[in-house]
């Protein structure tokens, strides 16, 4: 296995899935919506916690469904200038989808481990966030290239919709880092992937 990558300030670069996700474990209800998470978008704490994420973060990787979404959602086609990431962004999709003028935007689709080698050399010492959906990140770690999953768990229940990970990690089963709470909403959760044969205290 290829020795870790270091970021400027040494430490090792990591994959990331962060996200919110519904106590029930969805990140959108059936209709692709996210209304019941912007309901609290003015928590505070909340900004400062993506900003100090997204800081360290060097490429990002989303499926269509969530690329269709910002484009819609946004009106991207009509102002890309709202385009709201700064790092190269890989979508997957089997599809041509229309790109949005200015970002850069790499269409991928298969396997996700060549993606994600060229992910961590642009990244270049940055993390790799995955963006979603569940499916996708779970390729990932299907290929043993995710590291940590944080999630602001947000206090509502949406019965159906996009899982947030649907795979079974049993064993060994995730390791709970950090915890952090924003306002009297968001339980904010940081668990690291072990790998096999690593034991809980
Ligand atoms: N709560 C949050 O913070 C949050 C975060 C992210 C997303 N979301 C929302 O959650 C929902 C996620 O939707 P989703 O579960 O359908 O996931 P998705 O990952 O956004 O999209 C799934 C699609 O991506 C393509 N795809 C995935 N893996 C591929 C591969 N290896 N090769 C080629 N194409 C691949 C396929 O579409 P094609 O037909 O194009 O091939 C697949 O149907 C969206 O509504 C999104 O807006 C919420």
């Amino acid at each position: 296995m290829a020795p870790p990558r270091l970021g400027s300030d040494d430490r090792e670069m990591a994959t990331q899935y962060y996200t919110a996700t519904s106590i029930d474990g969805y990140i959108a209800d059936e209709d692709d919506s996210l209304e019941w998470l912007f309901q609290f978008g003015d928590v505070e704490g909340v900004d400062e916690d993506y900003s100090r994420f997204v800081e360290d973060v060097g490429a990002a990787a989303m499926g269509s469904t969530t690329y269709e979404w910002l484009l819609e959602h946004e009106d991207l086609r009509e102002r890309p200038d709202e385009w709201p990431y700064d790092v190269p962004v890989w979508v997957f999709t089997s599809r041509d989808l229309p790109a949005v003028d200015g970002a850069d935007l790499r269409f991928v689709q298969g396997d996700v481990a060549p993606v994600h080698a060229d992910m961590a050399s642009a990244a270049d010492g940055g993390n790799v966030w995955l963006v979603g959906g569940g499916d996708l990140v779970g390729q990932f770690h299907d290929a043993a290239l995710l590291d940590e999953i944080i999630l602001s768990v947000a206090p509502v229940t949406l019965a159906s919709g996009a899982p947030v990970l649907p795979r079974q990690i049993t064993d060994p089963p995730l390791k709970l880092v950090d915890v952090d709470q924003y306002g009297d909403v968001f339980a904010a959760l940081t668990y690291e992937v072990q790998r096999d044969g690593a034991a809980h205290e």
